[in-house]
């Protein structure tokens, strides 16, 4: 059974600088809700709902978000605008919240590495919320943990990007299992479009097996002198097995502004529910 998801927060946000000065990135809404709840959302959605966050300097944002805040359910008790907390409230009541520090920016290699004092010797999923995903049918994560429960080894988000953006991600190759399915047999982080095996990009969901962290904890820093993940799952794939699953949904980058309008445009449309 999969309980727990991780949350890695502690990233500085810099391509929507000046308005992560001081405010987290992940707190950045798609409309009336900030992206690290669609997150949680997914995650409660697949049953995870072991929340842990790796957070960082200037991150209190968050923790205030997934708890009470008294004074505003004062202030709106008995009113119509109670109904706007009705989402919020139910996730903190069906979660447990948990939240550990990344002192050095190292990288997301890093930053998983911290998530153990919070995840212990479990498998574990990891959202990036600045990847905000829809599913079909059901959420991405509640995807991977079914096939987790097949497969029982670390699985990664897999989409096709252009092949001009093929140095923005993790870019994986591998062995074809089905039309979704891939047993990686490679792995490249943020490769340059002539060095990258396939457009195959990794996305902000994984599920891990717990025994990435020895193999963090051993990781040389990578591409741009970062613990890079994606280095610690080459090695999982080439002492055991990763499988890079293509979701079926749909993703928006919202760490950049031109996904972040694109995935405000489309909630609005299709999936926002106004309140009175
Ligand atoms: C990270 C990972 C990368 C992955 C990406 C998905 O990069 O290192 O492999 O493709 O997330 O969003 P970042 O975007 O944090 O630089």
């Amino acid at each position: 059974m999969i309980n727990k998801c991780l949350f890695p927060v502690a990233g500085y946000g810099t391509r929507f600088l000046p308005a992560t000065k001081s405010m987290p990135k992940e707190m950045l809404p798609i409309l009336d809700k900030p992206l690290v709840q669609y997150g949680v959302e997914e995650a409660a959605e697949a049953g995870l709902h072991d929340i842990g966050f790796v957070t960082g300097r200037g991150k209190r944002a968050i923790e205030d978000h997934f708890d009470v805040s008294y004074e505003l359910e004062h202030q709106i008790a008995g009113t119509g605008k109670e109904k706007s907390l009705e989402g919020i409230r139910a996730l903190i009541n069906a979660c447990t919240f948990s939240y550990t520090r990344q002192i050095n920016m190292r990288g997301l290699g890093d930053a998983i590495l911290k998530g153990e004092a919070v995840v212990g010797d479990e498998p574990f999923a990891v959202v990036l919320a600045d990847d905000l995903c829809i599913g079909e049918e059901r959420g991405v994560l509640a995807q991977m943990v079914g096939l987790y429960n097949q497969y029982r080894c670390s699985i990664v988000a897999i989409e096709a990007v252009p092949e001009d953006q093929t140095s923005s991600y993790g870019v994986i190759d591998g062995e074809k299992i089905s039309d979704s399915l891939v047993r990686v047999t490679n792995m490249v982080e943020k490769p340059a479009p002539e060095d990258a095996p396939t457009n195959l990009a990794i996305i902000g969901r994984y599920i891990l097996t717990p025994d990435i962290f020895d193999i963090l904890r051993n990781t040389e820093p990578g591409k741009n002198g970062e613990i890079q993940l994606t280095d610690a799952l080459m090695h999982q794939a080439n002492s055991g097995c990763v499988m890079a699953y293509k979701f079926a949904g749909r993703r928006f980058d919202c760490g950049s502004v031109a996904g972040y309008v694109e995935a405000t445009n489309y909630f609005y449309e299709n999936v926002f529910d106004e309140h009175p």
